[in-house]
C-alpha cells in the first residue's frame, strides 16, 4: 500500500500549481485510488470569489471525470504563502464531496506540514453522522 509519507509528498508537489491570488493560502492535495493510482489537486481561485475551487475537490473531480471512483486515501498540504504549510484539514463541503465516494470508516484523510508531521483521520472521524448516497435508499 502506498506510504503515507509519499502521498504527503505528492500533495506538496501539487500545491506548487496552486492558484491563490486572492487569500494567498495555497493548498494541494493528493488522492490514492484504490487501483494505486493517484490524482493531485490544487485549490484554483476567481477574481470573483465564489467560484473557486478547493485542492481536495479538485483531485476528486479529476478522478470522477476520469472515470475513477474508488478511493482509499487523501493527502493534504496547506499553508499561507509566505510561512510554513501546517495542518490543512478539508473544508466541509470537501468532506461532503468525499462522504459521496468513499467509506467513512475506511478512508484516511492525511493532513500535515510534511512527511515528518502528519495526523491521520478516517473521514467518519471528520464527518460524523454524515449524510452520504445510503441515506437516501434508508433511513439510519
Ligand atoms: N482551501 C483548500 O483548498 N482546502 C482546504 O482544506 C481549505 C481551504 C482553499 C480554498 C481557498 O482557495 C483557500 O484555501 C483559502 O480558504
Amino acid at each position: 500500500m502506498m506510504d503515507e509519507k509519499q502521498l504527503i509528498r505528492e500533495a506538496a508537489e501539487a500545491r506548487k500549481n496552486s492558484y491563490a491570488p486572492y487569500s494567498k493560502y495555497h493548498v494541494g492535495a493528493a488522492l490514492l485510488t484504490k487501483d494505486g493510482r493517484i490524482y493531485r489537486g490544487c485549490n484554483v481561485e476567481n477574481a470573483a470569489f465564489t467560484p473557486g475551487n478547493c485542492a481536495e475537490r479538485t483531485a476528486v473531480f479529476k478522478a470522477v471525470s476520469e472515470g475513477v471512483k474508488e478511493f482509499e486515501a487523501i493527502a493534504v498540504v496547506g499553508g499561507p504563502e509566505e510561512g510554513d504549510t501546517g495542518y490543512a484539514y478539508p473544508c466541509g463541503v470537501c468532506r461532503q464531496v468525499m462522504m459521496e465516494f468513499t467509506d467513512p470508516e475506511t478512508f484516511r484523510i492525511i493532513t500535515g506540514s510534511g512527511e515528518d508531521d502528519y495526523s491521520v483521520h478516517t473521514l467518519k472521524e471528520l464527518l460524523p453522522f454524515g449524510f452520504g448516497p445510503a441515506n437516501l435508499k434508508e433511513p439510519s
